[in-house]
This record gives structure tokens, sequence and C-alpha cells, in this order.
């Protein structure tokens, strides 16, 4: 008798969340439309998300080369992601969100600043579901960034050479403490990283769909892990 693998949810799941201009585009909308109807399929995912048991989503948001766009558009994500934050913390409160970011947090706006650090303090002691915010985040710049502050430690005394290994390593990350995700969708049907998550992503299942991330369902987040529970996740033995 063959047995058959079930495997359960993913605790961790990334998501590129992209293809938001060419979705407006296509409806002869402005790419900023495209930007605005996303945040929707933020929320949705979420809940979904929490629904079907997931722990940890982690929606890339900007990243460090998004800085190359027209002002105009940067600035307007900037807003949104402020006036977003602002008007959702009461509702991510009550369904006991806890919100984290990773990136360089530090280049952004100061009044985006403010209020992602009050709402990730505020709801740090939420146990429902993890919402991970990656804001001017860039995989490389994350991993010299870490390499730095471990060097730095090195020479302080706080740390012993010898110790370094991975698992301290990745304590430097901007996810410490963030087990590594299993599952990455990307949608819009690109079929490349852009500089997310090199170093977590390691052993990933990948999903990409063409669909874009404004038009992205429950049902595609099913299909998604639906997919992972079929994958034969081997990590290199027999
Ligand atoms: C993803 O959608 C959102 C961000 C990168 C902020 P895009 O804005 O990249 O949409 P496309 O890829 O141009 O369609
Ligand atoms: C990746 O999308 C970044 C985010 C979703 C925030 P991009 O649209 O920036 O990626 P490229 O430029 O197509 O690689
Ligand atoms: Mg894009």
């Amino acid at each position: 008798m063959s047995k058959e693998i079930v495997r359960s949810v993913p605790e961790h799941i990334a998501l590129i969340m992209d293809g938001n201009g060419r979705w407006a585009q296509r409806r002869h909308l402005p790419r900023l439309a495209g930007h605005r109807q996303g945040v929707e399929t933020i929320k949705k995912i979420l809940t979904a998300g929490r629904d079907r048991g997931v722990k940890y989503l982690t929606f890339y948001a900007f990243s460090t080369e998004n800085w190359k766009r027209p002002a105009a558009e940067v600035n307007f994500l900037m807003q949104l992601l402020k006036t977003q934050l602002r008007k959702e913390i009461r509702d991510l409160q009550r369904r006991n969100v806890r919100m984290r970011a990773i990136g360089d947090i530090r280049a952004l706006p100061a009044a985006a600043q403010q209020v992602l650090a009050a709402v990730c303090e505020q709801t740090s002691a939420n146990d429902g579901i993890t919402m991970i915010l990656a804001l001017n985040y860039g995989s490389r710049q994350e991993i010299v960034r870490a390499a730095l502050a471990l060097s730095r430690d090195i020479r302080a005394g706080r740390v012993e050479e010898q110790r370094v290994g991975e698992d301290l390593f990745s304590g430097y990350l901007d996810t410490a403490g963030i087990p590594d995700p299993e599952l990455l969708i990307r949608t819009s049907g690109e079929m490349r990283l852009s500089n997310f998550l090199l170093w977590q992503l390691s052993y990933a299942e990948l999903y990409m769909t063409e669909k874009c991330w404004p038009e992205f369902e429950p049902a595609d987040l099913d299909a998604a892990i639906a997919a992972f529970q079929k994958r034969q996740r081997r990590f290199g033995g027999l």
C-alpha cells in the first residue's frame, strides 16, 4: 500500500505582491489605483491565511530598488503605508494580529516610521498571526547589515568566532526569531526573486501565478497551499 504524504499548511508563507501597475493599466486606470486595490488584497489574504492556520505571512511591499520609480509613485506608496497603518491599527488589534517590519526602516519618511513603530509596539503581544511587512527591504543589503553587526560583536568580544554558524548568523538578520518561509508565492507571472529573502528562502517551495496581486483571491492562496502540499521536499536527501 502506498502511503501518501499529508503535509500540513505552511507555518510561514512569503508573498511577492507583483503586478499592481499592470492590473491597473489593463483597466485603463492609473498605476496608483492598482496599489490601492493591492491593499485590499493584503487584508483579504491576511484573514484567509489566519483562518487556514498560517502563523506568519510576509508581504514584500517596497524593495530597496523601488526608489528608482518616479517620485510621484514612491510618494504615493509612502502615503498609502502611513494612512493604511493609521486606519487599520484598531482592526489589527481586534483580529489579534502581530505586526513586524523587515528592511531598512530608517530610510522611510519620518511619519511612516513613527506610525509603523507604534503599530508594531502596540500589537507585539498579539499571538493570532504575525504579519511581516518588508519595507525598503533588499536581501543583499540585509545580509551585509547582518555581517557588519556580527563583526562588531566579534570585535567587541560579545561573540566568539567559533560559535558562528548558520543559526547564530540568522539571528542577525531582520527576520531573527521568525522561521524560514516554506512557501513563496509571486503574482503576475514573473519568475524571479527580485532580491527577496535570499537566505531565508533557501529551501522554500516556489509558486508563481499569472494573476496580478490586486486580483489574487483566497481561492488562489488555497491553490498555492494545495500545490505545496503535493510537493516532495527532499532537502538534498533521498
Ligand atoms: C507591485 O506591483 C507593488 C510594488 C512593487 C510596490 P508593481 O508596482 O511592481 O506592478 P507592475 O509589476 O509594474 O505591474
Ligand atoms: C518586487 O516587485 C518588489 C515588490 C513586490 C515590493 P518589482 O516589480 O519591484 O520587481 P521587478 O522590478 O519586476 O524585479
Ligand atoms: Mg512589478
